[in-house]
């Protein structure tokens, strides 16, 4: 079994790729996406997506950061590749789900579910660009539109050289809406050599113990569930029948947390930061809710400070 933190663009920050990785669970962790367009990127832009990289490409807990690019332009995302793993990357995830407007126009992320022959050449460049030893994953949905090209994109993705493939089982256009299909994910596996990871709609163990009977792989990638449930990957290795974290867990993890944001962030961008895991954490913790209520008005970092510390 192995389990992986998903990428998650201005939510899976270092911070909370720091946070959640320290409940432990996890094999490791994918960064949140790097935008190549058509040139090497300075050294400060892995940095700041993953400033890991400055720790040995590792979380504070020890657990390997894969830094994941976004991009079709083969000399530019071989170039980057090569320099990710030189900063100390975990190998290079490649991103063909990105469901942004502004990134599809441009031709990148889950737009290229619709050429297979476009993966498969961005596959193969960065493949060639970084040694053998290194791994090479790619993340794709179903598909663009529908899921008519799920295997000859997950085929152009094995056959260009990769060590594994993470499918979010649902297509571009179905977004986020639930349910996750996993049954496609079956139908994927049994036609696939390429050792393939679950992904979406894992929320609980039971969500895992039912996805992989049908998928039929025990490799999954947790994404909002863990920023949920911090702790999700553990309780799934432990085969726990509790579905969330206590609040008694999480009320330290979200001092900790305000700790580390107003440490590190410009004042300007900490209350939205916080608001932000709150209003995940509120989904599913009702005390959760009643501290989003008493923070989301506010904006004075010192009065935030008094509140965080009376619950945590
Ligand atoms: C806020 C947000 C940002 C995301 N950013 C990325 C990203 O940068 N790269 C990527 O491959 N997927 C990204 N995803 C998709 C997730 O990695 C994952 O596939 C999706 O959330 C489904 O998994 P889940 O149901 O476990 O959350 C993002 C998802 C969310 C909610």
């Amino acid at each position: 079994m192995r389990l992986v933190l998903a990428p998650m663009e201005g939510l899976a920050d270092h911070f909370l790729r720091r946070l959640i990785t320290a409940q432990g669970g996890f094999d490791w962790v994918v960064s949140e996406f790097v935008r190549v367009v058509d040139r090497p990127l300075p050294d400060s832009v892995f940095y700041r997506i993953c400033p890991e990289l400055l720790d040995g490409g590792r979380t504070a807990s020890n657990t390997p950061v894969r830094v994941q690019l976004l991009g079709n332009h083969l000399d530019a995302m071989a170039a980057n590749a090569q320099r990710a793993i030189e900063l100390g990357s975990f190998g290079i995830d490649l991103n063909f789900g990105c469901p942004s407007k502004t990134v599809n126009r441009s031709l990148g992320g889950a737009i290229l579910l619709r050429e297979p022959d476009t993966i498969f050449r961005v596959v193969q460049a960065v493949r060639q660009a970084v040694p053998a030893e290194v791994t090479v994953s790619a993340k794709m949905r179903l598909g663009y539109d529908d899921a008519s090209l799920m295997l000859d994109n997950a085929l152009a993705i094995e056959s260009a050289g990769a060590t594994e493939l993470t499918v979010h089982a649902r297509t571009k256009v179905q977004g986020y809406a639930p349910p996750a299909h996993w049954d496609e994910l079956a139908r994927l596996r049994e036609q696939l050599r390429l050792p393939l990871i679950a992904n979406g709609d894992i929320w609980t163990p039971e969500d895992y113990r039912r996805c992989i009977e049908i998928v039929g792989t025990a490799d999954a990638m947790l994404g909002r569930g863990a920023v949920r449930n911090p702790d999700l990957a553990q309780r799934i290795r432990q085969q726990s029948d509790t579905a969330a974290t206590p609040w008694s867990q999480l009320q330290p993890l979200i001092g900790e947390f305000w700790q580390d944001v107003r440490r590190v962030m410009p004042e300007r961008y900490c209350a939205g930061r916080l608001k932000q895991w709150l209003n995940h954490l509120r989904q599913v913790h009702p005390e959760a809710e009643q501290l989003w209520q008493a923070v989301r008005g506010e904006r004075e970092l010192k009065r935030l400070d008094q509140r965080i510390k009376a619950v945590a």
